[in-house]
């Protein structure tokens, strides 16, 4: 196969990418512009699971946000990681990032609820990220049940079929750049699963029609499913 180094300038379209044939592209991180290099990690990182957070304001106010930067990191001890991006500051001539209602509400409380996320919530769970003010209630615009969690001051979502219940472990914060995220670890101290998705005394994977997050404004659903045994080394 040909192999030809070209680097991607900041006007391209990532879709681009895609139409080249027979040819490698090679992109160095730091010569692209952002929004080109936020796509190429969206696209390719894919499908990734979706984080369904719950958590509150110091003063109790409930907040609710989707995060697909997200995955379970270790089962002992048992921690759940996702990644809030900062946003674009208020003020003009700051140069710092704004924290997201969520990663405001964890750092303060140090808690939180991870719901997962079925086809059935995709449209709720679509409602929870507008980008609200904090006075806002999520649970009550999505139209979702907050349920009281066992360990933690932040809800549950009722519909959701598998809730975590956090406590924060670590929060790693990268740059204060407004284009920067930080990473939240937390530790599972309660989980909540649906008795519908219980068959013989464990969880049924196969109920779960679960969603993951492409690129853009793409989803897939996880209900096609491949069955493959691992090599056996002797
Ligand atoms: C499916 C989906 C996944 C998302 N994943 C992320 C993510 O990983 N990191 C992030 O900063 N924002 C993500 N967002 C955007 C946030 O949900 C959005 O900024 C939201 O307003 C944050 O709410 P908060 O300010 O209440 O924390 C995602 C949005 C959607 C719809």
């Amino acid at each position: 196969m040909p192999h030809k180094e070209l680097s991607i300038s900041s006007g391209w379209s990532v879709t681009y990418l895609r139409c080249i044939k027979h040819t490698i592209m090679n992109v160095s991180p730091p010569e692209i512009s952002h929004s080109d290099l936020y796509g190429i990690l969206l696209n390719s990182v894919a499908p990734r699971p979706i984080a369904w957070v719950s958590t509150v304001s110091p003063s109790g106010h409930p907040n609710l946000a989707p995060f697909s930067f997200f995955n379970a990191v270790c089962v002992d001890p048992p921690l759940l990681a996702f990644a809030p991006g900062l946003r674009q500051p208020k003020q003009g001539g700051a140069v710092h990032g704004e924290p997201k209602d969520t990663l405001r509400n964890v750092r303060e409380t140090k808690e939180f609820v991870v719901n997962v996320v079925t086809h059935d919530l995709l449209q709720p769970m679509n409602v929870t990220s507008g980008e609200y003010d904090p006075s806002v209630n999520e649970f009550k615009l999505a139209k979702v049940t907050p349920v009281p969690s066992r360990l933690v001051r932040p809800a549950r979502v009722a519909e959701s079929p598998v809730s975590f219940e956090c406590k924060l472990y670590q929060i790693l914060d990268f740059s204060p750049a407004p284009t920067s995220s930080s990473l939240v670890i937390g530790e599972v101290v309660s989980i909540h699963i649906n008795d519908a998705h219980i068959k013989d005394g464990r969880l049924d994977r196969n109920s779960l029609d679960l969603i993951g997050r492409m690129g853009g404004i793409q989803y897939t659903r996880t209900t096609d499913r491949i069955e493959l045994a691992r090599p056996k080394v002797e």
